[in-house]
C-alpha cells in the first residue's frame, strides 16, 4: 500500500482510519473521500458519492491510488428505515469500487460485519464459514458484498479483503446509526450525567472491539502476505463479548453510582437478537495473525479518560 483512497472518510472508522493511514504511509498518500465534509483539515480530501461511478473512478484515477478502503455504507438501524438507499450504497457503491478497483487494478478492503449473520447460524460461536441468512437489509448488503468480493478476486484476480466487524467502541468520531451504537453511547453519557437509559435489552450479547483494534486489524490484514489467506472476504474477528450491564460494571469501577436503566426499542432489540453472541475467529488468528490488544476494562479506562478531556 503506498496511494491508497479512502471512501466514507469522515464516519466513525474513517477519522480514525485515514489517522493512522497518514502515520504510517504519509499524509499526501492518503485521500480522504465522503459525501460530507470530515470536521478537521488534516490533508487531502475530495467529495466523492460512491453511487457516481464515475466520479469515484476520477478521483482514484486523479490519486493513482493502488488500494482502497472502502469504508462508505448505511448501517443497521438506519438500514432498516431506509431500506432503498442501503441496497444503493451498499451494494450499488461495492459495486462501483470493485469496477473502478479492476480497471485500475487496486486492492480494496471492504468490512463486513457480525450483521452478515442472521437467525439461522450457530450463535455462540458463529463459525467462520457458516449459514448466513440475515433479515436486514444491512445483513443483505454484506453478505452479497461478501459474495461480490470474492467473485472480483476468483473471477478478476482483484486483490479483495475483508473482515466482519463486531460493534465498534470510540470516542473520536460518533457511530453512524447502527445497533450496536449503545456501547458508545453508554460511555458519553457515563461522563456527562452518571447515568444512561439503554435501548437494548439487559443481557443481550453482542462481539465489540474497541476501535484501536479495528483499524490495526483492517491494516495487518490488508498487509498480510497473500499466499497466508485461505479466507478473504470476510474474516471473523473478536475482541470482547459485552452487554449493557457489563460494560456498567466496568464503569462503575470508576464511578461507583454510575446508573443504567432501560428502554427497549424493539426495532433495534430485534436486530440485536438475530446477529450472534460470539464469533469464532480462529481462522483470522491463524491465517494473518490476528489477536486482539483491549479488553473491556482497558477500552473503559481509556474511553472514560478520554471523554473527560472532550466533552
Ligand atoms: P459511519 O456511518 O460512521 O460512516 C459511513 C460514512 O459513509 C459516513 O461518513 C457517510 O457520510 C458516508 N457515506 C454514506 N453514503 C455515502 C455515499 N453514497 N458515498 C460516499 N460516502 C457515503 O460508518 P462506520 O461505522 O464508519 O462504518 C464503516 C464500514 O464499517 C461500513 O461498511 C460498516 O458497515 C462497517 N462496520 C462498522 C461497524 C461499526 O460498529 N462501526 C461494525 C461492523 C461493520
Ligand atoms: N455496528 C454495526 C451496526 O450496529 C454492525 O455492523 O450496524
Amino acid at each position: 500500500m503506498k496511494r491508497i483512497v479512502v471512501t466514507g472518510a469522515a464516519g466513525q472508522i474513517g477519522t480514525e482510519m485515514v489517522t493512522r493511514l497518514r502515520e504510517l504511509y504519509g499524509t499526501e498518500a492518503v485521500l480522504a473521500t465522503d459525501i460530507r465534509s470530515p470536521g478537521a483539515e488534516t490533508g487531502p480530501f475530495a467529495f466523492v458519492d460512491v453511487t457516481d461511478g464515475e466520479s469515484l473512478d476520477a478521483a482514484i484515477a486523479r490519486h493513482r491510488a493502488d488500494t482502497v478502503f472502502h469504508l462508505a455504507a448505511i448501517l443497521s438501524a438506519v438500514g432498516e428505515q431506509r431500506p432503498q438507499l442501503t441496497y444503493q450504497v451498499n451494494i450499488g457503491g461495492l459495486f462501483n469500487v470493485l469496477e473502478v478497483a479492476r480497471a485500475r487494478e487496486c486492492a480494496v478492503f471492504t468490512p463486513s460485519s457480525i450483521a452478515a449473520f442472521g437467525p439461522g447460524t450457530p450463535p455462540d460461536p458463529a463459525p467462520q464459514d457458516t449459514i448466513q441468512r440475515p433479515n436486514t437489509m444491512y445483513g443483505v448488503s454484506k453478505v452479497a458484498g461478501e459474495l461480490l468480493c470474492d467473485y472480483y478476486f476468483s473471477r478478476f484476480g482483484l486483490d479483495t479483503r475483508g473482515v466482519r466487524y463486531p460493534g465498534l467502541v470510540s470516542h473520536v468520531t460518533a457511530p453512524g446509526g447502527g445497533t450496536t451504537d449503545y456501547a458508545v453511547e453508554i460511555y458519553y453519557e457515563a461522563v456527562l450525567h452518571n447515568r444512561f437509559e439503554c435501548f437494548v435489552a439487559e443481557g443481550t450479547q453482542l462481539d465489540m472491539m474497541y476501535m484501536p483494534d479495528a483499524i490495526r486489524a483492517a491494516i495487518e490484514l490488508m498487509e498480510a502476505p497473500a499466499e497466508l489467506l485461505v479466507h478473504r472476504n470476510a474474516f471473523n474477528i473478536g475482541a470482547m463479548q459485552l452487554t449493557p450491564e457489563r460494560i456498567a460494571d466496568s464503569i462503575r469501577r470508576r464511578m461507583p453510582d454510575f446508573e443504567l436503566t432501560y428502554n427497549v426499542d424493539p426495532a433495534r432489540q430485534a436486530i440485536a437478537e438475530s446477529w450472534p453472541r460470539r464469533v469464532d475467529d480462529s481462522a483470522a488468528r491463524e491465517e494473518w495473525g490476528w489477536s486482539p490488544e483491549y479488553d473491556l476494562d482497558a477500552m473503559t479506562d481509556e474511553m472514560l479518560d478520554e471523554l473527560a478531556r472532550k466533552l
